[in-house]
């Protein structure tokens, strides 16, 4: 290796100083001060330096901006301080509501500031530097973990590698949005129509597809920016007073940060500037799905702190969602895993809230109802962000009279049994079990999925066809699958049939809870299975315990212990479980489970239902908020977390409201969920 001289070295360093330097201008201020091919030189020159000097290499080189050797995963980084996310208000009078919470809180009667901030509709991360060196990029996970995503956002030109200035902190942790403008999208979607590669419904996932890429080259070919919208951590900590001056701090880190922040007095300001903004949405570069208003003072921000996983100091006021009319061409009732059958609408194909939709569940005879929906009706249309579309309302002015009212089957669609009506009339489901088709296929795509036994490769139009072939009757069959019949199947190969197979023997190698939450037995989600193993320890013990053992479990309640009793009862569930042990499926019965903080997202909280609820009752929602860790109670008191809010709720709303505890209505809960 040739040795390197000083000379060297200093030439090394000042060609990374001016890389930097122009990057910042050209990527945060939008003020180049040399020509793109000027700067490909001044590359050219330090990828060659390096290469033939590799000891001088700087892992922050801006030659990391094309990116690095593929990964083979992400690795999970721990975050320093959790990424929480914000609460949401979606009108005037809940923005008002919060500011009265605040000022309450924090005994103040005169206005104070916020901070007025666009919601970007992107990818949040947090990014660490140490002594000013950008160490690495951690995507938000579940707000305590998330994916190591270094190398990909190094290829961001608006992240910048090294920060500007003399006195940067030893340590700072930064939080922002990364995204893709709407131009960009365009003209990257253009380009994958051209070479048949896969299409993004909106800006938003083609943020999160291209940062997700193990092949950082390829998230170097997809022009992301990003906005930076907070700090986790500095240290030594600074004297600033307030968010705002600490944006400040952070540009002239060379960070960029969003350009339309404004600092208001008062909620009238931060209406007004909701106003304005909303006016402007359409015109901005890229998609903002709200706008988020902090209160600007550190201080006040320290003595508000937080409920749950969000700031009482902060507030994302959402844009209504999109609501574009169409016709409800069909209804067609489609059986699910545990026999509900459900109507769901084929629509005419509209574009709304950034994606396609041609059909929308109905639910259940009650939505029916409430709707008073006929085939043929012009029907509003709705999705906000993710949010599963549904049809909000029925333009009856424009009814045909052709319109056809909706005849829900007594037969099963699939099976032809008879359909049980639950006593309310809003559910009906077919009986038959997995002598359903439609309940077979579900049940093999439930077994084969990823918390369950995990089998890779067995996708769901591929049970789909084996089932229609024959080849598959029940989840035994899965055992006896080999590469030739897999592979007479269309679109199968030789190789894909043989990565099956060996998957399939993969997966008997598993354990209790993944087996029993493979098994669908209704309200049995991966907490309860892993509460079953726990106690029971074994399977014969959990195959014949009385509802009464069921019920000591503590996250079960009546609905849950029922449905696994009846499970049970059946026969056929029971030569099921002892087949699949037959086949080789097993576990170790000494292992004991913890319960992941993915699964018990509530613990620690309180929870209060009040109101009647449309999609479930109260008790099933109580079953599922214990299953997910939280406690539920039966009065509100300051130390409840959350009021779950349904129709024609009494005191305990405007107790709630009055000690400022968070409110979520049933909707809201239902994506939640
Ligand atoms: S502040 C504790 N500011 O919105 C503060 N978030 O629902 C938490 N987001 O995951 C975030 N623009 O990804 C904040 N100006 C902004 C934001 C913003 C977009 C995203 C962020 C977060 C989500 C919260």
């Amino acid at each position: 290796m040739p040795p390197v001289s000083e000379e060297v070295i200093k030439q090394y360093k000042s060609l990374i100083s001016e890389l930097n330097s122009h990057n910042h201008h050209y990527h945060v201020l939008d003020d180049p001060k040399i020509s793109d091919a000027e700067y490909d030189l001044l590359l050219r020159d330090l990828i060659k330096l390096e290469q033939q000097y590799p000891s001088i290499f700087d892992i922050n080189s801006p030659s990391q901006r094309v990116g690095a050797p593929p990964l083979e995963a992400f690795e999970q980084i721990e975050h320093i301080v959790p990424m929480l996310s914000l609460d949401n208000a979606f009108n005037d009078v809940e923005l008002q509501n919060f500011e009265t919470r605040v000022l309450d809180r924090l005994k103040i009667s005169t206005p104070i500031e916020y901070a007025c901030e666009p919601k970007l509709d992107g990818v949040a991360v947090s990014l660490r530097y140490s002594n000013g060196e950008l160490k690495s990029a951690v995507t938000r996970g579940d707000g305590s973990f998330g994916e190591d995503v270094t190398v990909n956002v190094k290829t961001i030109g608006s992240v910048p590698l090294r920060l500007i200035g003399d006195e940067v902190p030893e340590f700072l942790d930064v939080r922002g949005e990364i995204f893709m403008s709407k131009v960009a999208f365009k003209t990257l979607n253009e380009k994958a129509a051209q070479t048949g590669e896969k299409i993004f419904v909106n800006p938003r996932n083609a943020a999160a597809g291209s940062l997700r890429q193990l092949d950082s080259k390829v998230t170097a070919s997809r022009p992301l920016d990003i906005r930076i919208y907070s700090v986790g951590k500095i240290s030594p900590s600074v004297a600033l007073e307030t968010h705002s001056s600490m944006l400040n701090l952070l540009s002239r880190f060379g960070f960029k940060v969003s350009r339309k922040i404004k600092v208001v007095k008062g909620i009238e300001g931060c209406i007004s500037y909701y106003e304005s903004l909303a006016n402007e949405r359409n015109k901005l570069p890229y998609d903002i799905d709200g706008i988020v208003f902090k209160v600007n003072n550190f201080e006040l921000q320290e003595q508000l702190g937080f409920v749950s996983k969000a700031p009482r100091w902060a507030i994302a006021r959402k844009f209504p969602a999109e609501e574009i009319s169409t016709i409800l061409k069909d209804v067609e009732f489609q059986v699910g895993r545990t026999g509900a059958v459900t109507p769901v609408g084929r629509l005419e194909p509209v574009f709304v809230g950034g994606v396609t939709i041609s059909n929308v569940s109905l639910h259940n005879r009650d939505e029916i109802e409430r709707l008073q929906i006929r085939i043929g009706d012009t029907v509003i249309v709705k999705r906000a962000g993710d949010v599963i579309p549904q049809i909000v309302k029925v333009v009856t002015s424009k009814r045909d009279e052709k319109a056809q009212l909706i005849k829900f089957p007594r037969y099963c669609p699939v099976c032809n049994s008879e359909l049980e009506v639950s006593s309310s009339q809003a559910i009906i489901r077919c009986i038959a079990g997995v002598s359903c088709e439609a309940q077979l296929k579900e049940s093999i795509k439930h077994y084969a999925s990823r918390k369950a036994l995990n089998i890779d490769g067995l996708g769901s139009s591929l049970v789909d066809n084996l089932v229609d072939k024959g080849m598959l009757t029940s989840i035994v069959d899965l055992y006896d699958l080999d590469v030739n019949s897999i592979s007479s199947l269309e679109g199968m190969g030789q190789r894909s049939s043989q990565n099956l197979v060996s998957a399939i023997e993969k997966s008997k190698s598993t354990t209790l809870p993944k087996f029993l939450y493979g098994l669908g037995i209704r309200e049995v989600g991966e907490a309860t299975a892993k509460s079953l193993a726990n106690e029971f320890v074994n399977i014969d013990k959990i195959m014949t315990a009385t509802i009464e053992e069921y019920l000591c479990v503590h996250d079960i309640g009546d609905v849950t212990a029922e449905n696994i009793v009846s499970f049970f009862d059946r026969i056929s569930n029971r030569k099921l479980i002892n087949q699949l042990q037959a086949k080789g499926v097993r576990w170790d019965e000494n292992q004991r489970y913890n319960y992941s903080s993915d699964n018990l997202t509530l613990v620690g909280q309180v929870w209060v239902i009040t109101g009647s609820l449309d999609s479930m009752t109260r008790s099933e929602l109580s079953d599922k908020l214990e299953a997910l860790g939280a406690k539920v109670g039966s009065s509100v008191s300051k130390n409840v977390d959350i009021l779950v809010v349904g129709s024609n709720p009494g005191s305990k709303l405007k107790k709630a409201e009055t000690l400022g505890i968070r409110v979520v209505s049933e909707n809201e809960l239902s994506e939640f969920l």
